[in-house]
């Protein structure tokens, strides 16, 4: 028998037994570990698949032009409906939410959202993921509301090089007051994410490093990474994680530091001076998948389990047919109990054609 659910986003039809397999779960108050012995600790939650950027590695505007079909709004989860679900993660052992996007402050009303997620018990950390255009008008807000930190997504301090890497010739200056503005409204610490294109801004690393040590900003150099299907991604592009130290650490001599919290994505060096700290975040050369505790909510509602995956369990047709929170905690830690995904770490000329979720999708 079908269990036809009309909603708001449509119409959805499941099968009894689909919805009994992804509701029932033996009964236990254990956090769910999945089958590599993880647990779940952080939630990135996408809250748009749109963006005013149009990056080369992440949705290249070629691909992503005027004609591009973006969900609907209808499509996309509510803010009670987020703030529902994050509850539920929170009682499954998530500790960390991460707002990402697309691009989170497209979304209208944000700092509602945050501000309904930092009342949720047992939330220790709610970032932002930004690529800071609209940061300036928003910042004073989300802190208002509850925002701890955000981080900055910033690829050179050269108009001509970022303005081809955002697709949009949008300039520098910009991005910069936008992070000093997160700053001053305590928006600390602000990190910056730099993925490095091979021969499109490795130069741009060591004056990067240097802005970042004299503002007080912990940069992360990011290996660019063959997420989705549309960024061209070749392993000749990627800069290694080794190379992208080097050059740093010849003008300022750096030291390797422990991890911030366990499964941290970043590896960490501090400049022995006492300048601050990089991050490097070596997805390719060097994959993290062993202590891999996120899990990712796409803007239309689904759960994905890994960055790499092709598809996610449809949680908005749980919600929207009337699940309840009960049934909803079962589908996700089923889920997450069944995980074995270790992508990067399997990353291999089989794993090239699998099909693969885009990036702004799901979130970073
Ligand atoms: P902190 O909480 O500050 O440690 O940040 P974070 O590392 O959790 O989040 P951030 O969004 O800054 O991550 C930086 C980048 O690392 C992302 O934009 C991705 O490019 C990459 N990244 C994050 N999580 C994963 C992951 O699970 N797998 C892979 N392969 N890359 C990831
Ligand atoms: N490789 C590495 N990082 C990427 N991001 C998006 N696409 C890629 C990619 N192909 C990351 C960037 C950006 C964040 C939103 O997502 O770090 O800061
Ligand atoms: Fe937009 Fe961020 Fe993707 Fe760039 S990386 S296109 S800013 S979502
Ligand atoms: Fe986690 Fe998948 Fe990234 Fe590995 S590739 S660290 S499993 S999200």
């Amino acid at each position: 028998m079908a269990r036809i659910v009309q909603a708001r986003g449509g119409v959805h039809a499941l099968d009894e037994a689909h919805w009994r397999a992804m509701t029932e779960e033996p009964a236990t108050n254990a956090p769910p570990q999945d089958r590599l012995g993880r647990r779940l600790h952080d939630l990135r939650i996408s809250v748009t698949d749109r963006c005013n950027f149009r990056c080369t590695y992440c949705m290249p505007r070629e691909v992503y032009g005027r004609d591009y079909a973006f969900l609907p709004r209808a499509e996309i989860l509510t803010f009670e409906e987020i703030a529902r679900l994050a509850r539920i993660f929170v009682g499954l052992g998530v500790r960390k939410l991460r707002l990402t996007g697309g691009e989170p402050l497209v979304r209208r009303d944000l700092p509602d959202l945050v501000a309904e997620l930092a009342r949720i018990d047992g939330v220790e950390d709610i970032a932002l993921t930004t690529n800071a255009a609209l940061l300036r008008a928003q910042a004073p807000a989300l802190r208002q509301a509850g925002l701890r930190r955000v981080t900055v997504s910033l690829d050179s301090l050269d108009d001509a090089v970022f303005g081809v890497m955002n697709g949009v010739n949008f300039p520098v200056s910009r991005v910069l007051d936008g992070i000093a503005v997160a700053q001053e409204q305590g928006l600390r610490p602000v990190k910056v994410n730099m993925v490095v294109k091979r021969g499109v801004n490795e130069s741009s690393v060591l004056p990067m490093a240097v802005y970042a040590r004299e503002h007080g900003l912990t940069l992360r150099l990011i290996e660019f990474m063959d997420v989705g299907q549309t960024n061209g991604w070749r392993l000749e592009d990627v800069v290694p994680a080794a190379d992208l130290v080097q050059t740093i650490a010849r003008e300022f001599p750096l030291e390797p530091i422990p991890p911030a919290y366990p499964g941290e994505v970043a590896s960490r060096w501090r400049y022995v001076d006492g300048g601050g700290e990089v991050g490097i975040i070596a997805s390719v050369s060097q994959p993290f998948c062993g202590a891999c505790t996120r899990a990712r909510l796409s803007a239309k509602g689904e759960l994905f389990t890994c960055l790499f995956a092709a598809s996610g369990v449809d949680l908005r047709a749980l919600l929207r047919g009337g699940a309840t929170d009960e049934e909803l905690e079962a589908a996700i830690a089923g889920r997450w109990r069944e995980r074995g995904d270790r992508y990067s770490e399997l990353r291999s000329a089989e794993t090239r054609g699998l099909r693969r979720v885009e990036m702004f999708a799901i979130g970073g």
